[in-house]
């Protein structure tokens, strides 16, 4: 089978095998080794990892939960694709795994009964981000103990807010009456690293850290309507009243931003670039335009939700980069409207532009952002099915959107863009912007693949006839594209259910007669997803991110629930007594070489 695919594509790897299991598989002749996980030590004071004796102190020096982004900074020397900093997102916390004697959490009454302030304070520390500086040494990466650059952000780190929203009295609280200083940032999904050495952190379902209730004529009610605030999923508002919207009717307004973060100075301030719009944002990714402006790609993961772009006003000085500072708080947000015949228009979100008027609630630019999607559901922005990251091939100047799935799609909802009624696999755009201007107005687009199992012909998968029985995947989430300008899809949703595989990276040919071939390459343990993917500058070594191993497989009803007690895996330590951990993993060649060949 391998033969069959190996001439159309790229990539000269020898496949893995799809399905799931407790462990981890990457194609033969590489090495998937561990480097940091759940509770190991980031700041020097950290104690050792004791699951069965958490506390909030200890949690805030170790390496939080469930890594997702992933980003590589080379640090200056001789071997910046053998020494650099590591910034990692810690998304949130998988309760029922993470304390002992909790119980399995899927119940808001449940996880409001089992989480005693102690817990919860636990979490808000294992919730965040994480910067750590790691070394290759004989072909084997680790974290240097006790770095100077060692970070770790929480839930309860002080941060400033900037751009077009910072001190507006939507964004004031009790606490904070000027309305630009904040406490922590949460559910940082995907992100970016920016060229002048800046990590962008972004904030996506935030709507699940608020309880309480405001009243349906509160002046936020139809803003937290909007994006399902409050949702209840954690009990933080119980034991923080800032959670509680009834009690803080405005913490939840700063929320839901792109945070950027100077990995270089642990005693720098993070900062919420509001300029770049308030929804549920998966990733940041970007890339340097021909004229020096710099473009982020942003998707909102959500069913029928948009995919965004903001351009910079100002130019990157890439030989100042104190010059580059506050670039992120100028520029012009927009979103994609994907037309019927394959061409789409960026539409800006400007105040008083179109729709965006006093008349319809929008005051100011301020307003714009806070309530970036309804402001873009009135600029007619097509409804898509979950954006999850966007990126741009530096390469080819083409842009990969990555659809993860939206079962509730109906027959009479689908488009061009979104072709598929409940579509449970989701699919794969590309972008082309007119010109090579990722500033243009207009772009053409089309699919590159429509996922899911090829041989099941009412699934309309449209991987290429060289793709094996082990190549496909559904669920796209995080990309990756490497220095050759070759995309690499990590999933988050194939279960033994669902697709009768784990999660895990796949390598999608893009161009040429191999264009739609596509080649399995990492395998997650079960319950995990699979986030973060990440390479080296010169491609020899390739980060992934396993997140959530052990959680039940899939969304079976009928499945035991997992516990720390009981999970489904106990990767990677596989001790006993040992809870599963999320974890970073360095792949490299055995041998050395570029990863995938
Ligand atoms: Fe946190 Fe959209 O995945
Ligand atoms: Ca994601
Ligand atoms: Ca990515
Ligand atoms: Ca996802």
């Amino acid at each position: 089978r391998a033969q069959a695919a190996a001439p159309a594509t790229r990539f000269d790897f020898e496949e893995v095998t799809a399905g799931s299991d407790e462990r981890h598989y990457v194609a033969p002749g590489h090495d998937a080794d561990v480097l940091i996980r759940w509770g190991d030590p980031v700041l020097a004071d950290a104690p050792p990892f004791d699951p069965h004796r958490q506390t909030p102190e200890a949690q805030a020096r170790q390496f939080g939960y469930n890594n997702d982004f992933v980003g590589y900074l080379p640090l200056p020397g001789p071997d910046p694709s053998g020494h650099g900093l590591l910034v990692v997102n810690h998304e949130y916390t998988s309760e029922e795994l993470m304390f002992p004697g909790l119980g399995r959490q899927d119940t808001k009454a449940a996880a409001f009964s089992g989480m005693t302030r102690a817990l919860v304070d636990i979490e808000m520390a294992a919730h965040g981000g994480s910067v750590v500086e790691i070394r290759r040494v004989e072909g084997k990466w680790s974290v240097v103990p006790g770095s100077a650059y060692a970070r770790r952000i929480t839930a309860g780190t002080a941060m400033e807010i900037t751009g077009p929203a910072a001190g507006h009295p939507r964004l004031r609280t009790n606490a904070d009456p000027t309305g630009r200083r904040v406490l922590g940032m949460v559910n940082n999904c995907a992100g970016g690293v920016t060229p002048w050495g800046t990590w962008l952190t972004c904030e996506e379902n935030v709507n699940g850290y608020f309880w309480g209730k405001l009243a349906d004529d509160a002046p936020e009610a139809r803003n937290y309507k909007r994006l399902g605030i409050p949702a209840n999923v954690f009990a933080w508002g119980r034991h923080h009243e800032r959670f509680d919207i009834a009690k803080e009717p405005n913490e939840a307004n700063r929320f839901g931003w792109v945070v950027e973060i100077d990995p270089f100075d642990p005693a720098s301030t993070p900062k919420k670039r509001t300029a770049l719009g308030r929804f549920k944002h998966e990733g940041a990714a970007g890339i340097l335009n021909g004229d020096g402006r710099y473009v982020i790609y942003q998707g909102d993961d959500e069913r029928f939700d948009y995919v965004y772009r903001f351009v910079t006003d100002g130019r990157v000085d890439p030989t100042d980069r104190a010059a580059n500072r506050d670039l992120l708080d100028s520029g012009t947000l927009s979103v994609a409207r994907y037309g019927e015949d394959g061409r789409g228009e960026w539409l800006p979100l400007v105040h008083g532009r179109g729709p965006l008027t006093e008349a319809n609630g929008f005051a100011s630019q301020a307003d714009v952002v806070i309530e970036a999607r309804r402001a873009a559901d009135l600029l007619g922005a097509t409804k898509m099915d979950r954006p999850e990251d966007v990126e741009a091939n530096p390469r080819t100047g083409k842009v990969y959107v990555m659809l993860t799935n939206n079962s509730r799609r109906k027959p009479g909802q689908v488009d061009a863009a979104n072709p598929r009624a409940e579509n449970s696999f989701g699919h794969i755009v590309e972008m082309a912007p007119d010109g090579g201007d990722h500033a243009a107005p207009g772009f053409a687009w089309e699919i590159v693949v429509r996922c899911g199992d090829p041989a099941i012909a009412a699934v309309g998968a449209t991987f290429s006839s060289a793709t094996t029985r082990d190549g496909w995947f559904g669920m796209p989430d995080n990309c990756a594209i490497d220095g050759q300008g070759r995309l690499w899809v990590a999933t988050d949703g194939n279960t033994q259910r669902r697709t009768g595989r784990a999660d895990g990276v796949w390598a999608l040919e893009t161009e040429g007669p191999g264009r739609g071939t596509s080649r399995h390459f990492f395998r997650c343990p079960v319950g995990a997803e699979l986030c973060g993917p990440a390479f080296t500058p010169d491609d020899t070594t390739f980060f992934v991110a396993v997140q959530h191993p052990g959680v039940a497989d899939g969304d079976d009803p009928n499945a035991a629930p997992a516990t720390f007690e009981a999970p489904t895996t106990r990767w990677p330590d596989f001790q006993p007594g040992m809870p599963p951990r999320p974890s970073v993993v360095a792949i490299t060649r055995r041998g050395g070489g570029r990863v995938g060949g």
